[in-house]
């Protein structure tokens, strides 16, 4: 097998999202067959932000493997795991801490804006600043050449890139390929009130969310605001559902919404009742999948992440023992 080898990971902190989906979900499946993919849950990684509240870290671990099925993730064509029971990101995050300098740390943006962001959580924590030691060791285990996320993750592949290259430095040695970013050409979907969209603002659309919540939320979309008749001319590039119809729909069809609505020729809740189907027609398959396997197979789920963890586990031992090598600790 010479496919390149891919790795990506999510947090399990909650549901997933119409926006993860897009942004993320749906381009690793379309990747499984051209790249030998490797995808994990990213449960010590959410401890980062998490570690006051860890009740809920077990229901969205499992949450988050049936989303991965349900949304097309086949283990027949990729190997899904879950990175705390692969112990060696631990110990290579361990050792690429100690070369690791603060100051990288401290100018990474993510690092900064997020200590702003959330900051009423304590977060001001070694873990935390720590947490691009843990997804460079995440990458490297397995050798992979390319790393499938959206522009938010780039400074940290690029600190991922330097771990690498001060390794390779500091060891004489030649172990890693450098990560290179798959770069999900990022939709930046609004949420449905129009605001950011945000789990806090209750205006995603979840793959876990009900049939019925779902219609609701798309029916009350926010629209242009200044249609009041049918017939007044409408300014689509405003409006949150015009921005939903083009996710879902062809450019032709997307064309003729837009002359319809800026002739004032089609009503906003007939719009949405067309873009309500086709939202339905992605959204219901994977829910009534998804709320299946979290019914009536939860044994089944753990039992795929534990033997994906197992095949993940005889490939990071093989870096391990390459890394204590070099490093001249294999005693
Ligand atoms: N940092 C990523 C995020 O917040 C999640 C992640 C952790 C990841 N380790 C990774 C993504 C390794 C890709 C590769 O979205
Ligand atoms: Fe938006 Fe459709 Fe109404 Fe135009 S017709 S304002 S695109 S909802």
């Amino acid at each position: 097998m010479n496919k390149k080898r891919i790795v990506s990971g999510i947090r399990p902190t909650g549901d997933i999202h119409i926006g993860n989906y897009f942004g993320a979900l749906a381009n690793w499946v379309q990747l499984q067959d051209q790249y030998d993919c490797h995808y994990f849950i990213a449960d010590w990684h959410a401890l980062t932000t998490g570690y006051m509240d860890t009740t809920q870290l077990k229901e969205n671990i499992e949450h988050l493997m049936a989303d991965y099925l349900a949304c097309g993730l086949d283990v027949e064509r990729c190997n899904i795991f879950l990175q705390s029971h692969v112990k060696e990101h631990a110990e290579l995050h361990l050792l690429l801490s100690m070369m690791t300098p603060l100051s990288w740390l401290e100018r990474c943006p993510t690092y900064k804006a997020q200590l702003e962001a959330l900051s009423e959580k304590e977060i001001t924590t070694y873990g935390f600043l720590g947490y691009p030691c843990l997804m460079a060791a995440d990458v490297i285990l397995y050798k992979a050449e390319f790393v499938p996320v959206g522009e938010d993750q780039l400074p940290h592949l690029e600190l991922a890139r330097e771990m690498v290259r001060r390794l390779h430095a500091l060891y004489e040695t030649q172990i890693f390929p450098e990560p290179q970013a798959l770069l999900t050409k990022a939709k930046i979907l609004p949420g449905t009130d129009g605001r950011k969209m945000s789990k806090s603002y209750n205006n995603t659309i979840s793959l876990g969310e009900e049939p019925e919540a779902v219609r609701k939320k798309v029916m009350n979309m926010k629209t242009d605001p200044a249609r009041i008749r049918k017939d007044d001319p409408g300014h689509p590039d405003i409006c949150t559902v015009f921005a939903y119809q083009k996710l879902f729909n062809t450019v032709e069809k997307v064309e003729e919404v837009e002359q319809a609505c800026k002739a004032g020729k089609i009503g906003c809740v007939q719009c949405k009742r067309a873009l309500h189907e086709k939202v339905a027609e992605w959204h219901t398959p994977i829910y009534d999948k998804r709320t299946d396997l979290l019914t009536h197979h939860r044994p089944y789920l753990r039992d795929l992440l534990e033997k994906g963890s197992v095949k993940a586990r005889s490939i990071a031992s093989t870096t391990m023992q390459e890394v204590l090598q070099a490093m001249h600790i294999d005693y």
